[in-house]
């Protein structure tokens, strides 16, 4: 299940995305905004990345007008890495180097083809592991205040 969300700068692309997982039967959940009216950002990233966060979805999806403030919003939430990608290089690096589990785009950045063409791409790949978990680890230390210095 894939949680996906966005604000008006976002809104485009959203609907782009969903027509991708529409088409590919890939289950979502689209927890809004549902049209170009003036919203805020944080709201729509809290909503995916909790979903993600809790476990109720795999992997999120938001966009906003650049993808970087519901980037910033969605990685507060324990356990959520969430990149912002603006070309398929990055939306396959951060699978498998990172283990993003939220892809972030903005519909002011980058076109409605793009951002599906990013959108599979972050689906399809794996992590890649080995000396990459380590790395997550310990980016899960500074969430838990846990990190050696
Ligand atoms: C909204 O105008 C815009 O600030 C928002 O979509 C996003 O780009 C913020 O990072």
């Amino acid at each position: 299940m894939i949680a996906i969300g966005c604000d008006h700068g976002g809104y485009e692309i959203k609907t782009a995305v969903i027509s991708y997982l529409k088409e590919k039967q890939i289950e979502y959940i689209d927890f809004g905004t549902d049209s170009t009216d003036s919203v805020d950002f944080p709201l729509y990233a809290y909503r995916v990345a909790s979903a993600v966060s809790r476990g109720e979805c795999e992997r999120g999806i938001l966009c906003c007008g650049t993808g970087i403030g519901v980037s910033i919003a969605a990685n507060k939430v324990k356990g959520i890495r969430a990149a912002v990608c603006a070309d398929a290089y990055c939306a396959e690096m951060t699978r498998r180097h990172n283990d993003a589990n939220i892809l972030c785009m903005g519909g002011r950045v980058i076109d409605s083809d793009t951002a599906v063409k990013l959108a599979e791409i972050f689906l399809k790949t794996p992590f890649s592991g080995g000396r990459h978990e380590k790395r997550i680890e310990m980016i899960t230390a500074i969430e838990n205040d846990d990190l050696t210095l």
